[in-house]
C-alpha cells in the first residue's frame, strides 16, 4: 500500500500531479468526471477507477484537485465514498479560502477522515521539481502520512502547522503579491509596446532582477511587522511620484491607465492621511482603514 496514491480530478493540474507521481514510481489510481482525460495517464500506467469510491478505496493517500471545494464536497458526498475514506488521508489541493479549509476539515472530522489542506504555488509544468512549492496545513498525522507523496510533487513542501486555514492564507497572500505584480507587468508591457520595445525583454529583465525586487518586498514585510515606518528608504511621497509618472506616460502615449490610476488613488489617500514622509509600507495603514478610524474617532 505504501506506494499507492489516488488522484481525483484530472484537469491541467490534477493530470500533472498524476503524471509526476507515475514518474516517481507510484502506483496511481485516477478518477475524473470526464473519463477521457485519464487516457494519456492510463497509457503511462495509471489505473482508471470506475467510481470515486473505487478511487478512494485503492490507496491510503487520496489527492483531490478540482475547480473548487464545493465540487470536492459534491464528489465525495455519497455514503459509499465516506465509508471508503474512513482510514484514508485526504489531501485537498484545489484552491480555496481559509474558511473553505476549516469547513472541509470539519466535514472530514465528522467522518473520521485524516485531512490535510494544500495549496499548489506552481503551474502544471512546474510540478515535480525540487524548487516547486506546495503549502500544506492541518493535522500533523495527515501531514506525516502524505509527506512522501507530496514531496515527490514539490521539493519545496512547506508544512504551515495544524491550523488548517494557514495553507490557504499563505496561498492567497502569495498569489495577491504575484498577481499584483503581474497586473503591473501588463501595464509595463503596454509602456513597452507604446515605445516599440520588445515585451519579452521586459519579462527577462524582471526575472533577472527578481532577487532584488524580492528584497524590497521582504523589507516592506519587516516594516509592517515592526510598525516602524519613520525611517524610510523609499517614502510614500517618492513612490507617489512614480504613479504620477505612470499616469502621465499613459496619457501621453494614449494607453490604458486603469492600473496606475487605481494605484495613484491609494497613494493619494496615504498622502492625505499624512503618511507622505513615511516608508512606502505605510500604505498598509490606508488598507487597514487606520486614517478613516482616526478621523471618525
Ligand atoms: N493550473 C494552474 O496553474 C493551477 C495552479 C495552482 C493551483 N491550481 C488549482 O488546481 C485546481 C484545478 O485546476 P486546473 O488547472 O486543473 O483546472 P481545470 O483544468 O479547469 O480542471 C478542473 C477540474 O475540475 C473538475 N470539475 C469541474 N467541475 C466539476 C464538477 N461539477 N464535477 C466534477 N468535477 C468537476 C474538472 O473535471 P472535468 O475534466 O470533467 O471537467 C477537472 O478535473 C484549481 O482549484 C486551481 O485553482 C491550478
Amino acid at each position: 500500500m505504501k506506494n499507492e496514491v489516488s488522484v481525483i480530478g484530472l484537469g491541467a493540474m490534477g493530470s500533472a500531479l498524476a503524471q509526476a507521481l507515475l514518474h516517481n514510481g507510484y502506483s496511481v489510481t485516477v478518477w475524473n468526471r470526464t473519463s477521457a482525460k485519464a487516457e494519456p495517464l492510463v497509457r503511462e500506467g495509471a489505473v482508471l477507477a470506475p467510481s470515486v469510491a473505487a478511487a478512494v478505496s485503492a490507496s491510503p493517500v487520496v489527492l483531490v484537485c478540482v475547480e473548487d471545494y464545493k465540487i470536492t464536497r459534491s464528489i465525495l458526498a455519497t455514503e459509499e465514498v465516506a465509508h471508503a475514506l474512513a482510514d484514508r488521508v485526504l489531501v485537498e489541493l484545489s484552491s480555496g479560502t481559509p474558511q473553505d479549509a476549516r469547513d472541509a476539515e470539519a466535514w472530514a472530522l465528522e467522518r473520521g477522515v485524516d485531512y490535510l489542506d494544500g495549496a499548489i504555488m506552481a503551474t502544471p509544468s512546474q510540478i515535480g521539481r525540487p524548487d516547486t512549492p506546495i503549502f500544506v496545513s492541518g493535522a500533523e498525522s495527515a501531514f506525516r502520512r502524505s509527506e512522501p507523496v507530496l514531496r515527490s510533487l514539490a521539493g519545496n513542501l512547506i508544512y504551515m502547522g495544524e491550523s488548517v486555514g494557514s495553507a490557504a492564507a499563505w496561498d492567497l497572500a502569495t498569489l495577491s503579491s504575484l498577481f499584483g505584480a503581474i497586473v503591473g507587468f501588463f501595464h509595463g508591457a503596454r509602456i513597452f509596446e507604446s515605445e516599440g520595445l520588445h515585451v519579452g525583454d521586459l519579462g527577462s529583465m524582471i526575472a533577472d532582477i527578481s532577487p532584488l525586487l524580492g528584497e524590497m518586498i521582504k523589507h516592506a514585510g519587516d516594516v509592517i511587522q515592526t510598525g516602524i515606518f519613520d525611517r524610510p528608504q523609499s517614502s510614500v511621497k517618492t513612490c507617489t511620484v512614480a504613479f504620477e509618472l505612470f499616469v502621465k506616460q499613459a496619457r501621453e502615449a494614449g494607453i490604458n491607465s486603469e492600473f496606475p490610476t487605481f494605484g495613484l488613488g491609494l497613494f493619494k489617500k496615504a498622502i492625505a492621511a499624512g503618511y507622505g514622509e513615511e516608508e512606502v509600507a505605510a500604505l498598509i495603514k490606508v488598507l487597514r482603514g487606520d486614517s478613516e478610524r482616526s478621523r471618525t474617532a
